[in-house]
């Protein structure tokens, strides 16, 4: 059995569906069972219940202990889980000061590497799904604010990540191995935002906005003073640098990553 945490998230229900389709038996993670929408024959469960018994193998997204790790990985050797295969990040090619992405996912990998267990390692670049940070502006306007238009990223379908982490779980060949993934192309985010605005049939502008309002808005969102300073560096160095392809998307699954068009595509929904 094969324990799916983040079951209900971006990556997690296309990991769901891929072990579903190739007939393994799947407990599902969610803070709430009842509205979880899984395909049939996948088994929900609380994540704060930390429910491993039967399991051989579990997927780990870290956005379910972003508080810290130490009670779900003790917990997961104590009931015997042979296998993790860690959501990382390319980040953690590079962890230190200046960049907590990298050391929080860095500090993970190294828990895990202290375990008793089989372990895999997914380390993509940006997701593509970040666009959809612009999906109420779209939905009410033309125009999408943010960052440095001319920052150049590959981002990465949540369906390809889903195929690899399924792989990882069910086969052998990926295991000791933290492949880096990205997207087929580099775009920009100007980029990005003209893409989903072929794809909703409507023109779409990006406007920069002075690093300084970013960070303001960042702080009042998500990010610690640390997290946001970060993310604006590592946008700031991508002005106008194409952004490096990784062959590993598509040696791993068989097929192209799929493009960020196919992703605005398979989210037009979201956009309107
Ligand atoms: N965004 C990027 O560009 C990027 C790049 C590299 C790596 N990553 C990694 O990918 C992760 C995000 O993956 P994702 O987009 O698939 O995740 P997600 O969709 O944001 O979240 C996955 C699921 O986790 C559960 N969850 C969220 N917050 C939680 C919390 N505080 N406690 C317990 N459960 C929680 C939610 O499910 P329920 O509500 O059903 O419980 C959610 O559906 C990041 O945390 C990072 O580690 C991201």
């Amino acid at each position: 059995m094969i324990v799916v945490t983040g079951a209900t998230g971006n990556v997690g229900r296309y990991v769901v569906k891929e072990l579903a389709e190739a007939g393994a038996e799947v407990r599902a993670l969610t803070r709430d069972p009842e509205s979880a929408r899984l395909p049939s024959g996948v088994t929900a469960a609380r994540t704060e219940d930390l429910p491993f018994d039967g399991a051989d193998a579990l997927f780990l997204n870290p956005a379910v202990v972003w508080g810290g790790a130490d009670a779900l990985l003790r917990r997961a050797a104590e009931q015997g889980v042979r296998r993790i295969v860690l959501l990382s990040s390319s980040a953690a090619l590079d962890p230190g000061p200046g960049n907590p992405i990298g050391t929080h996912h860095r500090e993970l990998e190294l828990a895990i590497e202290a375990m008793d267990v089989e372990w895999t390692f997914i380390r993509p670049g940006a997701f593509a799904v970040n666009s959809l940070q612009w999906a109420e502006e779209i939905k009410s306007g033309d125009v999408v604010h943010g960052p440095y238009a001319n920052c150049r990223t590959a981002p990465i379908h949540e369906a390809d990540m889903g195929e690899v982490a399924a792989r990882a779980l069910l086969g052998d060949d990926l295991v000791g191995r933290a492949p880096v993934l990205t997207g087929p192309e580099s775009l920009s985010f100007a980029d990005q935002a003209r893409i989903v605005g072929e794809a909703i049939g409507r023109p779409l502008r990006y406007e920069e906005l002075p690093r300084e309002v970013v960070r303001e808005g960042m702080l009042r969102g998500f990010a610690t003073p640390e997290i946001a300073d970060s993310l604006l560096d590592m946008f700031e160095a991508g002005v106008g640098v194409p952004a490096e392809i990784s062959p590993e998307t598509e040696r791993i699954t068989g097929h192209p990553g799929r493009t960020f068009a196919q992703w605005a595509a398979d989210h037009k929904a979201d956009f309107s």
